[in-house]
């Protein structure tokens, strides 16, 4: 069977995560991606975080699968050539430069349009036009300038940042979908155009439920579903919420039974109104059912803290997947918070290709993430990521070098 993006050349100019995390599911739908990298160094992320003395990282391997790699100078006369021959056999160029390195090396929109008005041009930056659009930006850099970071946490401690990769693997996707977009207006117009994601943006774009709570804080002065209620105090902006829904469905994070050795013995507990009769019988509260201190999401609201204290006693009488057991037969939302070593080890991860087992020539097998976003019709088979100019012959051959040509290239240092 065919893949979704087959035909798809992709000229990947990408380096570190945000722009990797792109390419790579744009060939896990079935694109083709070159990466260009520099020779005798590559992408940073190739020796940064090494688990193995002069073997590619888990970094850099994790973020490129299914690609080629050939290695030019484009800063060469001659490597420009061989990067202006690619630009014309592509339909999309991926780059996460700092802002202006692209036309520095000569590669301006107007140049590119030149050599090829079918390319699309899309590029991951720390910040949009603005005062910040010239700055080098890193994924905590984006989650703090995003809205992420003062909004996570606690009331009484500084902001925190996630350990998801929202700035980076976040506006990765957002490009991706960005790309597919643009290659799909290009069938009507034949004409490439510019894409951009904004690392500043897609972050916001993640936190939109803060921004929505800074109008109705700014209109009603309260939270009422934020642990600051009722006896805490707002300021101006949003606060931290510690573990709280942020949805109308009040949950948090309790203690289970193991907590007092185990960091992960917890699990996330939603107070789902739907199903409030249910978690009163099974936390032995039957009476809150009907009290009308308890009975209605507006009278539980001033009471959070009581209600899943009390819920806390049970669920520490449980481990988290005993909980999630009796929880799960009587429809009561909730989750284990689990730990790494649990999720590398889950059966049903495995089963669906979310987590994959990869074999690299040098490293042995190693673990991965597959791709989350499942097309019946397109099926993604991870394979892995490429050595350092593995394919530079092969992709300067379909160029149309001969391998004469191809040694002159590299004596001269441009590939
Ligand atoms: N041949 C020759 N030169 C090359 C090359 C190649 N194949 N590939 C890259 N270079 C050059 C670039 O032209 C640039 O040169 P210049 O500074 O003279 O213009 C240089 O390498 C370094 O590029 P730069 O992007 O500035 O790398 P950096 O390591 O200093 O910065 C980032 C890294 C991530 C901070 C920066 O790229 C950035 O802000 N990117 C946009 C936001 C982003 O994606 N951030 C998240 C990263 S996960």
């Amino acid at each position: 069977m065919g893949k979704a993006l087959d035909g798809v050349r992709i000229l990947d100019f990408t380096h570190v995560q945000s722009g990797p995390t792109c390419t790579q599911l744009l060939a896990w739908f079935g694109a083709d991606v070159i990466k260009v990298e520099r020779a005798g160094a590559g992408d940073i992320t190739r020796e940064q975080l090494r688990d193995i003395p002069d073997v590619d990282s888990l970094y850099f391997t994790m973020l490129n699968h299914n690609k080629r790699s050939v290695t030019i100078d484009t800063k060469n006369p001659e490597g420009k050539q061989v990067l202006e021959a690619l630009i014309q056999s592509c339909d999309v160029l991926v780059e996460n430069f700092a802002p202006g390195a692209l036309d520095r090396m000569g590669f301006t929109w107007e140049r590119i349009q030149e050599l090829n008005p079918r390319m699309i041009v899309a590029s991951v930056k720390g910040f949009g036009p603005g005062p910040y659009e010239d700055c080098k930006v890193y994924e905590n850099v984006a989650q703090c300038a995003g809205g992420a970071a003062s909004t996570t946490g606690f009331d009484d401690g500084p902001p925190v940042v996630s350990g998801a990769q929202i700035g980076d693997s976040g506006t990765g996707l957002h490009l991706a979908l960005g790309i597919v977009t643009a290659l799909f207006q290009r069938v009507s117009t034949g004409r490439g155009q510019k894409v951009l994601a904004a690392m500043q943006d897609g972050v916001l774009n993640l936190c939109r439920v803060k921004l929505r709570d800074q109008q109705r804080l700014e209109r009603t002065g309260v939270m009422k579903e934020y642990p600051q209620y009722p006896n805490g105090t707002f300021g101006e902006a949003v606060p931290r919420a510690g573990n709280a829904s942020g949805g109308g469905q009040p949950g948090w994070i309790l203690k289970c039974k193991g907590w007092e050795a185990d960091p992960n013995a917890y699990i996330y507990f939603i107070t789902q109104a739907p199903v409030w009769a249910k978690i009163c019988n099974v936390i032995g509260k039957e009476e809150w059912a009907t009290d009308p201190d308890y009975a209605t999401p507006a009278a539980r609201l001033p009471r959070l803290k009581e209600i899943f204290g009390e819920i806390e006693r049970w669920t520490m009488s449980k481990t988290k997947f005993e909980a999630m057991e009796i929880l799960n037969k009587y429809d009561i939302p909730c989750g284990p918070i689990l730990s790494m070593k649990e999720i590398a080890e889950e059966p049903s991860l495995r089963k669906t290709g979310t987590i994959v087992e990869v074999d690299h020539p040098q490293r042995g097998k190693y673990l991965t993430v597959g791709n989350p976003i499942k097309l019946s019709d397109s099926p993604t088979e991870v394979t892995r990521s490429p050595l350092l100019g593995e394919h530079t012959n092969e992709v300067m051959a379909e160029l149309g070098y001969t391998s004469a040509q191809i040694d002159a290239l590299r004596a001269a240092g441009a590939i």
